[in-house]
């Protein structure tokens, strides 16, 4: 969601800046523009567009500058426009800003600025920021830092914000509350960024701002009230890059064997039966005191906790359900002192999860994070918890980070149900059937062309049905929302015993349904449920692991057998290859699907 660059240093910032971009561009891509300061004067390009028009823009001598910042939007306030690109600036073009995040009472800031006589120029509600350090800045403010902290007094919202100043050329002021910023530490230079993949590039020293925090920040140091100490951060540039694969998502989708095996490393105990979660910081008397789970996330990260719930009440026969980190953050929710909240995220700064994990540490709630970004605001705020270990995640469509999600779920659960009544022989089958998904997943992967063909045979659809009932129910919504999501083709999951109930009067030879058939005590209801679709003209392609009739479907997807409580895991990912390929087949930019970004930091 909006991504933010800030450079300073001894290299032309330009060049910094622009490739920081094209490294943020995942999180938002309606408009981009940069701003650099050079002879005391700032100099602002924007476009509405991509990364590669704001390119386009500059050409080939782009505006000099050893300081700057830069911005990729993903519009909330004001449409996709020149005029509404960032960075905005204050009327003598003396200050320029990028910001994302929202500020709530911009409406007011905005009637009070007019009518104190600035001229607006945009539609935004970032563009009041520039005006009031400004206006701080006429009033007597000692140092630009002293400025935006004047501003932000006046600022309800959320904002991740990097302020240039015409007349303090070697720094810029970065402040945070509510969206991330990371700092990266080079030698003898800073880049800012609202992300790790603007940062690694040009170093692993990273500096991950709290909320609150104000800084300074100049080629040799930060300067401000920082109590983190530089950390190191693993990541690699290759985890930024193609590699060789046509786009991030199928890169990400390929990944998924070594994904998984990260994510099991040193977790399993095969000696004892179990896992070990050891960032839970739960002994096992904790452990039994729990008395239900209920997992908090948004999207495909809520599915995956739908896969959880299913996986906790299984093996640990603990009641456990899934819901909208966005509904549970604002029905004033009963909070259990027995129950443990499971924060879902992939990128740790989804606003809704956020705030839900607050409001529960707020009332006292036990809350732990399944997150994958290190450092990310809901991994801090929770403490505890399951970090995924997917490695980072480019494509908008998550897919590598939901895998490690359902993955680490399982584990959860096999943890939770070997201190109640799971079995060492059940507890033994689970572990050895966790450690034998990657290689499964690569066997599936090796079916890409075939998937590629089915996938290519559907493209026509205007509208299609995923069915799945109890274990692979979220796996249906996970692959409608893949389908939806990328392709722009109308999906919609349903559970099997639902269709007859309504809406089987949709099925006919134009609407395919794509039906989950595991290998498990319902495979002949499911096997039914084709044939009821089929009856009416609808074609169908299956998922299974299982060996079904020859004709049963018009196209089979098969998996291999795992054991039934994780196969869900597996019938997921020719799912992921299924919308993907027909996303493909339609044109479609698979990475950088319209109208969304990835980690959406705003309501
Ligand atoms: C779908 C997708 C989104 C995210 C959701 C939560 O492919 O990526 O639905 O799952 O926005 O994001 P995180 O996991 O970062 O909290």
């Amino acid at each position: 969601m909006c991504g933010i660059v800030g450079y300073v240093g001894s290299r032309e910032a330009a060049v910094v800046l622009l490739d920081g971009l094209a490294r943020l561009e995942y999180r938002g891509y309606d408009s981009a523009g940069l701003a650099l300061v050079h002879r005391r004067k700032v100099t602002v390009r924007r476009t509405a567009g991509r990364v590669e028009d704001l390119r386009d823009l500059l050409g080939e001598n782009p505006p000099r500058g050893r300081t700057g910042i830069a911005h990729t939007r993903w519009a909330t306030h004001g449409e996709p426009s020149d005029r509404n690109a960032h960075p905005h600036t204050d009327t003598s073009g003396r200050i320029a800003v990028v910001h994302n995040g929202i500020i709530e009472n911009a409406d007011a800031l905005r009637s009070a600025l007019t009518a104190r006589g600035v001229a607006l120029a945009s539609d935004t509600d970032s563009e009041v920021l520039p005006h009031l350090v400004a206006e701080a800045l006429e009033a007597g403010a000692g140092s630009l830092a002293e400025a935006v902290r004047a501003a932000l007094a006046q600022v309800e919202g959320t904002y991740g914000l990097v302020v240039l100043d015409a007349r303090a050329p070697d720094e810029l002021v970065v402040a945070r509350n509510g969206s991330p910023i990371v700092l990266g530490l080079g030698d003898g230079e800073m880049v800012v960024a609202s992300d790790l993949a603007a940062v690694v590039r040009h170093t692993r020293q990273v500096v991950f701002l709290d909320d609150g925090e104000l800084v300074t920040v100049r080629a040799d140091g930060i300067e401000g009230s920082t109590r983190i100490a530089p950390t190191t951060v693993d990541a690699d540039t290759g985890d930024y890059a193609l590699g060789g694969h046509p786009d991030f998502l199928a890169k990400e989708i390929a990944e998924q064997p070594d994904a998984v095996r990260r994510a099991l490393a040193g977790r399993l105990d095969t000696r004892f039966a179990t896992t070990r979660l050891g960032g839970l910081e739960l002994d096992p008397r904790d452990l039994r005191g729990v008395r239900r789970v209920l997992f908090l996330g948004c999207g495909s990260a809520y599915y995956a906790g739908e896969i959880g719930a299913g996986l906790v009440e299984e093996l640990a026969r603990i009641p456990a359900a899934a819901e909208p980190a966005g509904e549970f953050r604002y029905r004033n929710p009963v909070v259990d002192p027995d129950c443990l909240y499971v924060a879902v995220s992939q990128s740790g700064e989804t606003a809704d999860t956020l705030a839900s994990v607050q409001e529960l540490r707020r009332k006292g709630g036990r809350v732990i994070g399944a997150v994958n970004v290190i450092g990310s605001a809901i991994a801090r705020e929770c403490g505890n918890g399951i970090f995924l270990h997917s490695g980072p995640e480019v494509s908008v469509a998550s897919t590598k980070a939901v895998t490690n999600m359902a993955v680490s779920f399982a584990m959860l659960a096999v943890l939770l149900g070997r201190v109640r009544d799971l079995s060492v022989a059940d507890g033994r089958r689970l572990v050895e059937g966790l450690q034998s998904l990657p290689g499964h997943i690569a066997e599936i992967l090796e079916r890409d062309g075939e998937i590629a063909e089915i996938a290519k045979r559907h493209a026509g659809a205007s509208s299609m049905f995923f069915v799945g009932r109890t274990r692979c129910r979220p796996v249906a919504r996970e692959g409608a929302q893949k389908l939806k999501e990328i392709s722009y083709i109308h999906a919609e999951a349903y559970p099997a015993s639902e269709l007859k109930h309504g809406p089987l009067a949709l099925v006919t030879p134009e609407m395919p349904s794509v039906v989950l058939v595991p290998d498990d005590e319902l495979l002949a209801k499911n096997v039914g449920t084709i044939e009821q679709i089929r009856a009416r003209g609808g074609p169908v392609v299956a998922v299974t692991d299982a060996e079904l009739p020859d004709g049963l479907a018009d196209d089979v997807l098969r998996v291999p057998r795992t054991e039934p409580e994780l196969a869900p895991i597996l019938l997921a990912v020719p799912l992921q290859l299924f919308a993907r390929h027909l996303a493909v087949a339609l044109g479609r930019d698979v990475d950088k699907p319209r109208n969304l970004a990835k980690s959406v930091t705003v309501e």
